[in-house]
């Protein structure tokens, strides 16, 4: 029978076990963690992700401010910015939400956060670190798949786990996760020109789909009893909502779901780990920050 893992109910757990954490911190004189954002231009899906960070950020007793940037700025004005945000003493951890206008060099942009702050975990430093299986920050939402993972106690060891997509923000660190000794799966990753796609996402025990493109895996492409984790979140038209569209995912629920032995729902599964991966994040270096 289908299982579904509850990223939504899980993230109001572990919110509430942040926020006894900072309560306790509070108690003892320290002020609260806090997450600032750096939000360039008007991207409707970017203001989405950015006012819901705020929100969890308030939910936890975190501070959180949002640095809301004209489309046009200047790379060089924004890069000041990080730097102020990299000296500012009263900010643990920040984000720049991404993507980011054409004209800014996106990695020239990363590249600039201290590595202290990175709470994004995507940064050179921290990404070298976690591939070598040090202390670091790891990206939101593949650390949002492993919390999913292991809270659920889904067993793991010696599985075939293939990745479907190789952005550096989700499947390429998603792949290197899978691969360590907590998870202790072996790994296929695949992308735009894997040949063969549905032979080889057929095979495997635990399918993480991080293409991009909505309803993009169907039933054919599924082992039955796989375990299934839909990174994808799309915005479609659709005149019977009120809102005007509806979400779907990467993977085509209504035939993938029945075959499934655990499956990520869409909206409400990785989406809310990945958020409350950031918060994690934004505490780890809080707590670093003074010895805590
Ligand atoms: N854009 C899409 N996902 C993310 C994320 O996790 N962090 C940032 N900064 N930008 C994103």
């Amino acid at each position: 029978m289908t299982q579904i893992l509850d990223g939504k109910a899980l993230s109001l757990r572990i919110k509430d076990e942040i926020a006894n954490e900072v309560r306790a911190f509070a108690a003892t004189g320290h002020r609260p963690p806090h997450l600032a954002a750096i939000l360039v231009g008007n991207d409707g899906a970017s203001q989405t992700y950015v006012a819901n960070k705020e929100k969890s950020s308030a939910e936890v007793g975190f501070l959180s401010s949002v640095y809301r940037l004209d489309e046009n700025i200047d790379e060089a004005e924004l890069l000041k910015i990080i730097d102020f945000l990299n000296r500012d003493d009263e900010v643990d951890g920040f984000i720049v939400q991404l993507p980011l206008p054409k004209h800014i060099d996106e990695q020239k942009v990363i590249n600039a956060i201290s590595s202290d702050k990175d709470v994004d975990g995507f940064t050179p430093v921290n990404i070298g670190r976690m591939v070598l299986g040090q202390d670091a920050f790891v990206p939101a939402t593949p650390m949002g798949i492993c919390t999913l993972l292991q809270r659920y106690n889904i067993p793991t060891e010696g599985m075939h786990c293939v990745v479907v997509g190789r952005s550096n923000i989700v499947g390429t660190p998603a792949a290197n996760l899978m691969s360590r000794k907590a998870f202790n799966c072996t790994v296929t990753m695949c992308h735009s020109r894997t040949r063969n796609l549905p032979e080889i996402t057929r095979q495997a025990d635990i399918l993480i789909v991080a293409i991009g493109k909505p309803e993009f895996v169907g039933a054919d492409m599924v082992k039955p009893d796989a375990v299934v984790i839909d990174v994808g979140i799309h915005r479609i038209p659709d005149a019977s909502k009120k809102s005007g569209f509806h979400l779907c995912g990467d993977v085509k629920h209504s035939e993938v779901d029945s075959k499934c032995s655990w499956v990520t729902p869409v909206p409400g599964g990785v989406g809310p780990l990945t958020i409350v991966s950031l918060l994690q994040n934004t505490l780890l270096a809080y707590k670093k920050k003074y010895s805590l």
